[in-house]
């Protein structure tokens, strides 16, 4: 798919505010720094789009993103990010829970890991309760750059294992890397066939 036009359109905390319209969106969820604003950046060919940051946190509203006209991609703020207070987290969660609740466009969610760490428990209950409710989701395997080939090759193969201990089939994944575009192409082409469904 090729990308005509990228447009950031808002921010908000609150989910009721978020656009009107049933345009399908694209939202991208996992843990503070894994590379969720980056990776909007490199799917879109747009250096700033989305805000990047070397600490988590950056990103702290849900951020929607016009592409194309007619369909969006959905920045979210991390989860996971220590440093931050218990009631920053209740809001958080409050906030991702609606999100998800109330956002009849989503289309489907991608949710981050990097790929050089070992499953890590908020990721996999975060898919179990994305499962559990029904919302529909892929893996992205981020960071792809920092390994070797057959690194990352051993490294989902792990994961799968620890997925399949509780899934019956391996979740629809992806290996991308923002820093050398890898997997752009796949993850564009999957959200174009879910378009034109
Ligand atoms: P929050 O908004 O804080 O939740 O973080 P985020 O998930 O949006 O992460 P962000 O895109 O801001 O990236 C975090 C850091 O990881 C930045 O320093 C990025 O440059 C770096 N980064 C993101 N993607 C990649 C990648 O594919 N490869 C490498 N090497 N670094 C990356
Ligand atoms: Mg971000």
């Amino acid at each position: 798919m090729h990308i005509k036009s990228a447009e950031f359109v808002m921010s908000n905390s609150d989910v009721t505010k978020c656009p009107k319209g049933l345009l399908p969106e694209y939202a991208f969820i996992g843990r503070s720094n894994v590379g969720k604003s980056s990776l909007i950046n490199m799917l879109t060919s747009r250096k700033s789009l989305a805000k990047t940051s070397g600490r988590p946190g950056k990103t702290q509203l849900i951020n929607h993103f016009l592409i194309n006209k007619n369909w969006h991609l959905v920045d979210l703020p991390g989860y996971g990010y220590a440093r931050v207070s218990k009631n920053a987290k209740k809001t958080f969660q409050k906030f991702i829970t609606q999100y998800f609740g109330l956002r009849e466009q989503l289309v489907t969610a991608f949710v981050l890991v990097d790929i050089r760490h070992d499953p890590q428990p908020i990721d996999l209950e975060f898919m179990q309760w994305l499962g559990e409710n029904g919302i529909p989701f892929s893996i992205i395997f981020t960071k792809a750059d920092k390994l070797k080939p057959n690194a990352i090759l051993r490294d989902v193969e792990a994961y799968k294992n620890v997925l399949l201990e509780t899934w019956e089939t391996m979740p629809n994944y992806f290996i991308t890397s923002s820093s050398n575009e890898t997997g752009k192409d796949e993850v564009l082409n999957y959200i174009d066939e879910l378009n034109d469904n």
